[in-house]
């Protein structure tokens, strides 16, 4: 796992929109798996302003959104379908046919979590996977004690997590179902990357990177992943036992390596 330590979140949002940026500038038709969340967010801005300053065109991208909630409509503004929409899909001239989420209605949600693998495995397999982390560690809507070897399938939130993301929620509250690519649908994308800012994700990014490999922390995953990525803020950064090692990494990466 490479840890990337930067001043402050504004420059997790800069070093993460870099890597996607070179990525969709050297492969025009990239397969990206995208999250949402506020650590997210401030990649997505970088993103859209490289569309616009320097045409980064996204036009023959194709996205895999990790999770969403399970019968909550897409024109919710709390939907993640409306957060991609509005920081993202919305303002980069994506073209439609190549947008994908998890699907969160029907008859059989099993059947359409199995297509929706599928569509993965069609697309070519996902390139880069950005990923936000849950103060529990967890990767997408996978709670802890999630199966390590889980695909796209029905979550049950933990009432921490319907906490964290209630906002955009009124008095319905947070759904307590999520739809959720698994941890073992992250683990194939060939490239993961992991952003993470401020003081309340510091234990959730050491026990990541640096704890055991456990359900009960499902991003910890990552340390079995060949290319895993992370980037984060001296504040996420604070309780990590490597810190200085991380650095010292960092400020020797030989030119190959780059
Ligand atoms: C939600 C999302 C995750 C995201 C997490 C952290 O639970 N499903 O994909 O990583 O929130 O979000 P934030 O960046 O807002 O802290």
């Amino acid at each position: 796992m490479e840890v990337i330590i930067v001043p402050a979140a504004q420059d997790v949002g800069i070093a993460a929109a870099g890597i996607l940026s070179r990525l969709v500038a050297g492969k025009p038709g990239a397969v990206l798996g995208l999250a949402t969340g506020a650590s997210v967010e401030r990649v997505y801005a970088k993103l859209v302003l490289a569309h616009q300053a320097h045409a980064l065109d996204f036009s023959r991208v194709t996205t895999f959104n990790l999770d969403e909630y399970v019968g909550l409509s897409p024109s919710h503004p709390a939907s993640f379908h409306a957060f991609m929409e509005e920081r993202f899909l919305g303002r980069v001239q994506i073209d439609r046919r190549r947008v994908h989420f998890p699907p969160t209605d029907g008859d059989d949600l099993a059947g359409a979590c199995e297509k929706f693998e599928r569509d993965i495995r069609a697309a070519g397999g996902i390139d880069l996977q950005l990923l936000g982390i849950g103060r529990d560690g967890h990767l997408g809507f996978n709670e802890p004690t999630s199966s390590l070897a889980s695909r796209t399938r029905i979550k049950t939130l933990t009432s921490a997590t319907r906490d964290a993301n209630r906002a955009g929620f009124g008095e319905e509250g947070v759904p307590l179902h999520v739809v959720t690519m698994g941890i073992g649908t992250i683990l194939e994308a060939r490239h993961c990357l992991l952003v993470a800012d401020g003081t309340a994700k510091a234990d959730a990014v050491a026990r990541m990177v640096e704890g055991p490999l456990t359900a009960m922390v499902p991003a910890s995953a990552l340390q079995m992943h060949p290319h895993a990525t992370v980037i984060v803020d001296d504040a996420a950064a604070a309780k990590l036992s490597l810190l200085e090692y991380y650095r010292e990494v960092q400020r020797n990466k030989p030119d190959w390596q780059r």
